[in-house]
């Protein structure tokens, strides 16, 4: 047997952020004009791994071959040499400029020519045009801040295009697509890997795209290959689930917070406390869920579902064919502020941007709820001795109650703004993935302050992409299907991974 030439090889990759061990020899070979799905559950190193091949971590250990050339491990070099092309999760595109500004300003930047809006135009529409030379067109003038996210995604990868990459790494580019934007993208994927021999690095969880582009995947787990290139025709979907698998046991045994929450019950005064009376009933589109008080519901699929769920409980928009009541009387709210004083509360998934308040301290963030719906605006001592006792049992560890939260860790904020809501006792709390990107340590302490809240009657809707948490901690999971419709009720007895891929058609 001939052995196979290969693109790009990484072998024994090795990556820690601070005590957070990610990568543990990690390896990886991708041939020439192939697209391999690089698969993992959330949280397992994809992204890290995608910004160490690109130049932009440096690895602390390993080697990376490409196109036959050791690359160092140093931040920079090939991405720049336009030879590896990367789309990252986080789209990084500059709202205010041009589209054509945004796709030509890298490339002019590396020359020593000055910026010329002509030349910048030719390039994008030169760039463009390779996916859709009538969006080029129309598009090229425009404010990336006008476009719809499928149209930013599209200008993000026409600049990894353009460049003339061999390799295209793409961290989840569909996550915000519907199916039908999808099936386009994959079209112009196929054209030019048709065309120029290209090869793609894929990340998806939806296994249902991943079975239409790819043709090999690896899989990754505890920081090491689980499986190693295997041809997506030889392995099933519930097998890639199980070899995902997270060992992620949910513990209530993290006794410290669990005790913490305590604080909620004992030293908080009444003056906040809320009324949970009332089951709610959720339905659309022919599928209800009742929601006794105190029940832990579980919104699983595809962002576009679980969204316009939440933005309709919490009066972010209006329910459109969200039919939602309590006790039979219609509820909807036409502000969060009103949907807060109902005792809705909410926890943003976009932690940085709708949920901390980055430059106010530590206690204006701890209160901030309390204040929208007690509508106070100064800080009072009372609230500053809360505040102080919630960080000792959160065991949140601050330099003091007047740091700024960029000084604590993005675990430690995700409890901030949960614990924003732990005095008011809500009798309606909305997380949007609250453990995403958060250590497992954290991950535990969070569980438990979930499942506390519940116990003292607060109903708890929860939007996972981990769904390991939806089958350890919920009574009731609502799935919903990857054009945001709901598909299925799905009882705690009933829910297991397999089930919920199948509901969602989402690996994980
Ligand atoms: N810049 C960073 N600083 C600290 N920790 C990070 C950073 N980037 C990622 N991590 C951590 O590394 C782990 C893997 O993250 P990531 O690569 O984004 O996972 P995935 O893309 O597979 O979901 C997570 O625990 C995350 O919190
Ligand atoms: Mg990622």
């Amino acid at each position: 047997m001939t052995e196979q030439r290969f693109l790009l090889t990484a072998r024994s990759i090795v990556k820690s952020f601070g005590p957070t061990s990610v990568l543990k020899g990690f390896d990886l070979s991708i041939a020439p004009g192939e697209v391999h799905a690089f698969l993992g559950g959330n949280g397992a190193g994809k992204s890290t791994l995608i910004k160490i091949i690109s130049g932009q971590f440096e690895r602390d250990g390993g080697t990376l071959e490409f196109d036959g050339q050791a690359i160092g491990a140093s931040v920079g070099g090939h991405v720049a040499a336009g030879t590896i092309a990367v789309v990252n999760q986080e789209l990084a595109l500059l709202p205010h400029l041009s589209v054509a500004e945004n796709i030509a300003m890298p490339r002019l930047r590396r020359g020593t020519a000055k910026y010329s809006e002509r030349a910048s135009m030719e390039i994008a529409v030169e760039a463009l045009s390779l996916i859709d030379p009538q969006f080029a067109r129309e598009s090229s003038g425009r404010l990336v801040g006008d476009l719809t996210l499928h149209e930013r995604q599209l200008v993000e990868i026409a600049r990894a295009l353009g460049s003339g990459a061999k390799l295209l790494l793409l961290d989840e580019p569909t996550a915000n697509l519907t199916a039908a934007e999808t099936i386009r993208l994959f079209a112009v994927l196929r054209r030019l890997i048709a065309d120029t021999g290209l090869a793609v690095l894929f990340v998806s969880h939806r296994m249902r795209e991943i079975r239409q582009i790819a043709d090999v995947c690896t899989i990754i787990r505890d920081g090491k290959t689980a499986v190693d290139r295997v041809a997506l025709d030889a392995i099933t979907d519930r097998e890639i689930i199980e070899c995902m698998g997270q060992s992620i046991v949910v513990d209530e045994a993290a006794a410290s917070v669990a005790e913490s929450a305590e604080l909620a019950e004992q030293d908080t005064g009444g003056n906040n406390a809320r009324i949970h009376a009332g089951a709610l009933r959720i339905e659309r589109d022919g599928v209800a869920i009742e929601v006794p008080a105190g029940a832990i519901i579980g919104l699983a699929g595809a962002p576009v579902g679980p969204s316009s769920l939440i933005d309709a409980l919490t009066g972010i928009a209006p329910a459109g064919s969200w039919a939602i009541t309590r006790d039979g009387a219609r509820v909807s709210y036409g502000h969060p502020s009103a949907g807060a004083r109902d005792g809705v509360g909410f926890v943003s998934g976009d932690r940085s941007n709708k949920g901390v308040l980055a430059t106010l301290p530590i206690v204006d963030n701890l209160v901030a709820a309390a204040r929208v719906v007690n509508r106070r605006s100064v800080v009072k001592r009372e609230e500053i001795e809360q505040s102080t006792r919630l960080l000792d049992a959160l065991k949140i560890r601050a330099g003091s109650l007047w740091d700024l939260p960029a000084t604590l860790s993005g675990g430690t904020q995700q409890k901030l703004l949960i614990a924003r809501w732990l005095l008011l006792r809500p009798r309606l709390l909305v997380l949007e993935e609250p453990t995403r990107g958060v250590d497992i340590r954290t991950k535990r302490e969070i569980y438990a302050l979930i499942r506390k809240m519940a116990r003292q009657g607060t109903t708890i809707v929860w939007w996972s992409t981990e769904y390991i948490e939806l089958v350890e901690l919920c009574d009731t999971v609502l799935a919903f299907d990857l054009d945001g419709k709901p598909t299925e009720v799905l009882r705690h007895a009933d829910v297991n991974e397999t089930q919920l891929a199948a509901a969602t058609g989402m690996a994980a």
